[in-house]
């Protein structure tokens, strides 16, 4: 093999031209995935992520690191006050890398001293596989909620929990979710166990069907803080953040964010302030309630496909995610997984789903397709190219034809590039000198 850098970076750059040309057609379903808007990738690519910027007090004497002025505008300017505002907190942290690293900061800041408790969600109930591990690392000890079954929280569990041990948090984060946990019953639960305990949800994966008015407002609800990953349900680059009214955890999560994070990625952090405004005018609440519907709707269709989603009684689903064991309809998830990337419907082969445990089993979602302006009415269509691919009744090269056909009928919905007074600059030539 070369190591010519040319003849290497001439390929990458194909792989990379490759990347695109294939993103455009293809469908993807990956529940923790989404498209950022046009705008916000603009700003990925600018100056911006050459740069720090730490003066976040705007002092005129602060400007320790001066290159970032401008750019620096967009995080104080756009990405805090809209996030801000989609929050209904008063603080918001931009600075995370992504949702594990809001996590690691959540748990270092809030977590208590070494050999304090920390209650978090068993992966039996959605929790994140490295929520309890991350919390060891750090020395905490964590204890597990879990429920009666995949979907639900025992409350009276979780009393007992933080009756017994006293945490100073409780972390509720749920990766595989069809029903999210019921935060008022939680909070309610954990108050009266111990009123000093802090309740922190993390909704990475309904981020945007939260911010869209979807599924309930973690602070209205009773948590304490919220916050997760900015690129799953919620159409943002990859970052995190973490929101909360209360000053003193604003405060402490800030120290520890001193200590931990030196480059927070200001391209992204601008990019996210981008998406932000892209989501807010293309009506959130309808993209996050067509996302949870187009779920819904996929689940019912794949049913008459005889492809039976997880909790067919319940609806399948109330978020983007819908969990599908094909083993029932005699073809191993494995296999339904490869022919599905073979005609390009990009979906999650996991053996870890609640209730499927060790069971390979498909994880879907609709938050990037809705973000491309697939509708409800287009779930019929998708599900028959997905019923399509996992029985192999057609050649693959024709179903990702066909999807790409459905990909090319529809608009995205994030526009905002085309806004009048944005559409200039984005194609001066020293946008991107
Ligand atoms: C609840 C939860 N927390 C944290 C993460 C990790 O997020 P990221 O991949 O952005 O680091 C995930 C990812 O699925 C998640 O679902």
């Amino acid at each position: 093999m070369s190591t010519d850098p040319g003849v290497l970076a001439a390929a990458a750059t194909r792989a990379l031209a490759r990347q695109q040309h294939h993103a455009a057609r293809a469908l993807n379903l990956i529940p923790s995935e989404n498209s950022t808007s046009p705008l916000a990738r603009w700003a990925l690519a600018t100056d911006a992520g050459s740069r720090y910027f730490f003066n976040t007090t705007g002092d005129p004497h602060g400007w320790a690191f001066p290159a970032a002025q401008h750019a620096s505008q967009a995080e104080t300017g756009l990405t805090l006050p809209l996030l801000r505002l989609l929050t209904g907190a008063a603080h918001v942290n931009v600075r995370p890398l992504s949702g594990l690293h809001a996590m690691t900061l959540v748990l270092s800041a809030w977590g208590g001293a070494p050999d304090t408790a920390v209650v978090t969600i068993h992966p039996d109930q959605g929790g994140h596989y490295a929520t309890a591990s991350l919390a060891r690392r750090l020395g905490l000890r964590p204890h597990l909620a879990t429920g009666p079954d995949p979907h639900t929280l025992d409350p009276d569990l979780l009393h007992h929990l933080v009756a017994t041990h006293h945490p100073h948090l409780v972390y509720l984060d749920q990766s595989h979710v069809l029903f999210p946990a019921d935060i008022a019953t939680a909070a309610e639960a954990i108050r009266a166990a111990d009123d000093h305990t802090v309740l922190y949800a993390d909704v990475s994966h309904t981020l945007g069907l939260v911010l869209g008015g979807a599924l309930p407002n973690p602070l209205t609800a009773g948590a304490h803080a919220f916050g997760g990953s900015t690129h799953k349900t919620f159409p943002g680059p990859q970052k995190g953040i973490v929101a909360t009214n209360r000053d003193d955890l604003a405060d402490t999560l800030h120290r520890a964010q001193y200590d931990m994070v030196s480059n927070h990625h200001l391209a992204p952090t601008c990019a996210l302030g981008l998406a932000a405004a892209d989501f807010l005018a293309a009506d959130p609440a309808t993209y996050a309630t067509d996302t949870v519907a187009a779920a819904q709707a996929l689940g019912q269709a794949l049913h008459k496909h005889h492809l039976v989603p997880e909790a067919a009684e319940r609806g399948y689903t109330a978020t983007h995610q819908l969990w599908l064991n094909t083993n029932p309809a005699g073809i191993p998830a494995p296999a339904a997984h490869r022919r599905l990337t073979a005609a390009g419907i990009h979906t999650n082969l996991l053996t870890d789903l609640p209730g499927l445990t060790g069971t390979p089993a498909l994880r879907l979602g609709t938050a990037e397709a809705v973000g491309a302006g697939l509708t409800v009415q287009d779930m019929d269509h998708v599900a028959a190219l997905i019923a399509d691919a996992v029985h192999d009744r057609r050649p693959a090269a024709r179903i990702a034809a066909d999807a790409a056909d459905l990909r090319a009928a529809r608009t995205s919905r994030w526009q905002l590039h085309r806004h009048p007074d944005i559409a200039p600059l984005l194609t001066m030539k020293e946008s991107l000198a």
